[in-house]
């Protein structure tokens, strides 16, 4: 088999959870089809998930939507039993989905309340939904877990990167998306054997729009000197989801355009 044919993930059944959401969701699961894998995207609004799976499904891919809210472990397990028994298996999961309740106040304003909020979808949420699918792929014999942390679950916010803006950044988010890397680690080594990898990829600062003095004061400290576009993750998906990457797990693969590298 070539390398090209390594990455191929043609007969595969992909899961991705916020899958049609409009910056890395899409980009993850354009990725997938792509590469052959057959694609469901889950996330609150099973009505939003339908409508991108059928774009995709117009353009000759295989996709379809389902409905999942992270902050729910009974949805969650409805959602791994449909998927069971729509598709008979699950090969690749991408954790994608995350409840931004909890990452919209800085230190100051944030409240127990608010962890609480984030600890429902971003702890117990990830906790569960990895349980459930990386047992149902130890018993099929294998599988690949994707979740996506962040370059900011490996090092802290500079605040002088948001002065002449109102942006603020949240220290759940820094928590959850180092518990993350390291919870992914776990599964990989206790899962390992029975044919689970299981890796993350921290994303750099997708470009979405930002204020102009926070894009000037981020473009120049990146040193490939941009923020991210919707192209720039696919690769680092498939080679993670594929055959290719086979021998790679418990690894956390920045995609950062060189940020956390000085
Ligand atoms: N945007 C960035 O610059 C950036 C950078 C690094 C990492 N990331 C990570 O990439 C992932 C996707 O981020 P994004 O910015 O593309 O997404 P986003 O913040 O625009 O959207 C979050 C997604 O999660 C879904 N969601 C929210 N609460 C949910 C719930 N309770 N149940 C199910 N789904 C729920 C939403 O429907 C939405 O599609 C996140 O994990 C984020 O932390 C983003």
């Amino acid at each position: 088999m070539s390398i090209l044919d390594r990455f191929s993930l043609r007969g595969k059944i992909a899961l991705v959870t916020a899958g049609a959401g409009p910056q890395f969701g899409q980009s993850i699961s354009e990725a997938l089809v792509e590469a052959g894998a057959t694609l469901i995207t889950a996330s609150r609004s099973l009505e939003r998930n339908q409508e991108y799976a059928e774009s995709l499904r117009s353009r000759g891919y295989d996709a379809h939507g389902l409905s999942v809210d992270i902050e729910d472990v009974d949805s969650i397990n409805t959602l791994h039993d449909e998927v069971r028994r729509r598709f008979g298996r699950c090969d690749i999961l991408v954790n994608s989905a995350i409840s931004r309740e909890g990452t919209k106040t800085g230190f100051e304003l944030q409240t127990p309340e608010i962890w609480r909020h984030s600890a429902a979808g971003d702890f117990v949420g990830l906790f569960a939904i990895c349980q459930k699918f990386v047992l149902s792929m130890a018993e099929q014999g294998g599988g690949s877990v994707i979740n996506i942390s962040s370059i900011y679950g490996v090092v802290s916010n500079d605040p002088s990167l948001y002065e002449g803006t109102t942006m603020r950044q949240a220290p759940t988010y820094n928590f959850i998306k180092a518990g993350m890397i390291n919870y992914t680690r776990h599964i990989a080594c206790y899962y390992g054997k029975q044919g689970v990898r299981a890796n993350c990829i921290s994303p750099g600062g997708f470009f979405n729009n930002q204020p102009e003095p926070f894009l000037k004061e981020y473009c120049r400290r990146v040193p490939v000197g941009r923020m991210l576009d919707n192209e720039d993750i696919k690769g680092a998906v498939v080679l993670l989801a594929s055959d290719a990457g086979r021998y790679i797990t418990g690894h956390n693969l920045m995609v950062d355009g060189g940020w956390t590298c000085q």
